[in-house]
């Protein structure tokens, strides 16, 4: 089994990890992986908490992990993905790869005979939507019924699996920014097959009764050719202490990092008491930890 897309799992599954993480994080997983188990992060892109989050989660877990950055590998000189794909397969028990195009990795997974993880693609970003599901529902004590704003670059990876995820699991989506970046129409009409996606372009609408007001970076990897068109575009969905005011008077507020100060979000609202986005980046480990175990377990 796979996991490149929130697409690809269902909601019992994204409930087996969430009990393998609240196991884990009680000390009791009895799970492990394979003797001398071995993951490649094999990356296209930066990462600071997706890598070191995975490499810690394969040391917790007994086995250890590979660091590929594609652009020391022969990917960079025309190597085909697909004989990257069954070469590494020889070698390694998954794979976590970070890349540029969606369908690379769904490339790469095709020809792969190991588990491949998606840690990242232009149009996912699937580990962290379940990182950060288990840590809101863990501090509102709930997932369904909770009204999730997404704010911001609502065109995106991390709004494309955390809408998908929350609306499986009972959520209800609204989803704030400009109209020339509207939402993936494709994860837009699936998720609206399971549950409530409301879009605005105002903060005071789209921010009404929000239990959590989610922010990312305005500008992704791979727009950098465009950043300043997309801050100027983005400018008026700053997640600061008086948009808050807009929002549920419990609101907390999340973010994937890395965050950008005075962009997205202000530093006091980052750091305030509202704040979840440490907690959130700590639990990426447990979450990795859990999809690990659960990958290992269904391959079995
Ligand atoms: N949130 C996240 O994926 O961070 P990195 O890009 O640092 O891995
Ligand atoms: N949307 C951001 C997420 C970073 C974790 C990006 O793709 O750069």
């Amino acid at each position: 089994m796979h996991l490149l897309s929130i697409k690809d799992i269902s909601r019992d599954q994204m409930n087996e990890i969430f009990d393998i993480a609240d196991e884990t994080s009680l000390g009791k997983t009895t799970t492990s992986l394979r003797e001398h188990a071995v993951l490649a992060l094999l990356f296209e892109k930066p990462s600071t908490r997706t890598r070191v989050s995975f490499e810690v989660a394969m040391a917790k877990l007994g086995g250890k992990s590979i660091y590929v950055d594609t652009k020391t590998t022969q990917m960079s000189r025309g190597e085909p993905i697909s004989d990257t794909a069954r070469m590494m397969s020889l070698y390694v028990d998954f794979v976590a790869a970070r890349m540029y195009h969606h369908e690379d990795l769904v490339e790469f997974a095709n020809n792969s005979t190991v588990p491949v993880i998606n840690a990242l693609t232009d149009l996912e970003h699937p580990t962290q939507a379940l990182a950060d599901i288990y840590t809101m529902s863990n501090a509102k004590r709930r997932i369904r019924g909770l009204r999730i704003a997404f704010v911001g670059d609502i065109a995106q990876n991390t709004c494309n699996s955390l809408m998908l995820a929350g609306v499986k699991l009972g959520a209800e989506m609204a989803l704030v920014g400009p109209k020339d970046y509207p939402p993936n129409p494709e994860y837009l009409t699936r998720s609206r097959e399971y549950g409530v996606v409301d879009i605005f372009d105002t903060m005071e609408e789209g921010l009404a009764g929000a239990d959590i007001v989610y922010t990312d970076t305005f500008v992704s990897m791979g727009n950098e050719n465009e950043a300043e068109k997309r801050k100027k575009a983005f400018s008026k969905y700053q997640v600061n202490a008086n948009a808050l005011k807009y929002a549920d008077k419990d609101a907390l507020v999340m973010h994937p990092l890395p965050a950008f100060r005075g962009q997205e979000i202000t530093a006091d609202v980052l750091e305030g008491s509202r704040s979840i986005v440490w907690e959130q980046a700590k639990n990426k480990l447990l979450l990795e930890q859990a999809i690990l175990v659960y990958l290992s377990e269904k391959s079995m």
